[in-house]
């Protein structure tokens, strides 16, 4: 049943993001309403909230990943795909309306952007099944298009750099794919199945990897897609020229190097081929060789949203994944 009361949420004012009360979101036609025990938070969220209030969002509630239980049904979703009690983890389009995930409750798609949570996964790690497994499968099988990992291979092993293995997207880009980093976080990465592990901060990182790929590299995912990366990841690609997967937009600066962009959002349009995603996802979980990125709590749920936000924009945030627990949130009144 759903609740009626108000909600605590993290939302924007004039004078930045708030912690305080909100209504609850009401499912829409496709939709869910999910009692939200966990949520992630990604550069977006810090972005968005830029964004929000150059445009006057007031209102909006923050924040895009979450897991938590399905606590009612709206009307049309059809029958089999979810129930309610159901845990999942997913995403949801933050910033711009009343429904984000740190929240109490988040209105989800019920078929897009969302999976159920593998059994072993915690609430706290299954709440990163948002934007960042989803850019990673994009960048993989709707840029590159590559093969998933169930569709029968032809041909020679393709070698694929991915540049920012540590990053959120890149730990599961790399897991994805199996199949560069800074020293520090060497060991995590070759930990996730990198055969090859290169320093982004070491000057003579393109030569290394153009040493190590014969020169013949023609494919790689940009997972920062920003500062110096456009050169070095372009610069990467051998001599024959080839592809780059790149998730902020930039023009390639080489002729011989195409650079196509891809948007997580765009996995939730009904238009969109995001129950193919759904199901790759719910898939590659269910192998058991997954694991999510080092999850960070932040103490006092959402109220530490703030903190975080900003901790992430100085650019701290490293090989981790801010997580706040809703349950660590404490009650303030309703209005
Ligand atoms: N288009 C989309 O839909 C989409 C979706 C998701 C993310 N994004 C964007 O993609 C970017 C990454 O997102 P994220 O969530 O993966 O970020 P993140 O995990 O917060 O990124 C932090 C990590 O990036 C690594 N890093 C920083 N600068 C680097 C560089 N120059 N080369 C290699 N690694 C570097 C750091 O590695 P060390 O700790 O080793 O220094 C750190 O671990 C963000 O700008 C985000 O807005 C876009």
């Amino acid at each position: 049943m759903a609740p009626t009361k108000q909600q605590i949420a993290v939302y924007i004012t004039e004078t930045g993001p708030l912690f305080g009360r909100k209504d609850v979101p009401k499912p829409g036609p496709g939709q869910i309403l999910v009692k939200v025990v966990a949520a992630a938070q990604n550069p977006t969220d810090w972005k968005s909230v830029g964004r929000a209030l150059k445009a006057s969002k007031y209102g909006a509630i923050i924040g895009n990943d979450f897991a938590g239980t399905v606590e009612e049904l709206g009307p049309d979703v059809p029958a089999g795909v979810r129930t309610v009690g159901e845990r999942v983890g997913g995403f949801v389009l933050g910033t711009v309306s009343a429904n984000g995930s740190f929240a109490e409750y988040v209105v989800a798609e019920a078929d897009r952007g969302i999976v159920p949570i593998p059994e072993s996964w915690s609430f706290e790690e299954a709440a990163q099944l948002g934007v960042a497994p989803f850019t990673a499968m994009q960048c993989l099988h709707q840029t590159l298009e590559l093969p998933s990992p169930f569709e029968a291979r032809s041909g020679p092993q393709r070698t694929v750099l991915i540049w920012g293995g540590a990053s959120s997207v890149g730990q599961y880009v790399i897991q994805f794919a199996k199949l560069g980093a800074s020293p520090k976080n060497f060991d995590l990465v070759k930990g996730l199945g990198a055969d090859e592990v290169f320093d982004y901060r070491d000057e003579s990182i393109i030569e290394k990897i153009r040493a190590a790929t014969n020169n013949a590299l023609d494919i790689a995912v940009d997972t920062i897609s920003d500062g110096k990366t456009p050169e070095q990841v372009t610069g990467a690609i051998g001599d024959m020229g080839g592809r780059v997967a790149i998730i902020l937009l930039y023009e390639s600066p080489r002729p011989d190097v195409k650079v196509k962009y891809s948007a997580a959002p765009d996995l939730l349009k009904s238009e969109s081929n995001g129950r193919w995603y759904v199901d790759l996802l719910t898939k590659i979980l269910a192998t058991g060789k997954i694991k999510p990125n080092p999850v960070n709590i932040q103490s006092g749920g959402l109220v530490g949203v703030k903190g975080g936000l900003q901790y992430m924009q100085e650019g701290k945030v490293s090989a981790q994944k801010l997580t706040y627990r809703i349950a660590d949130t404490p009650d303030i009144p309703e209005l």
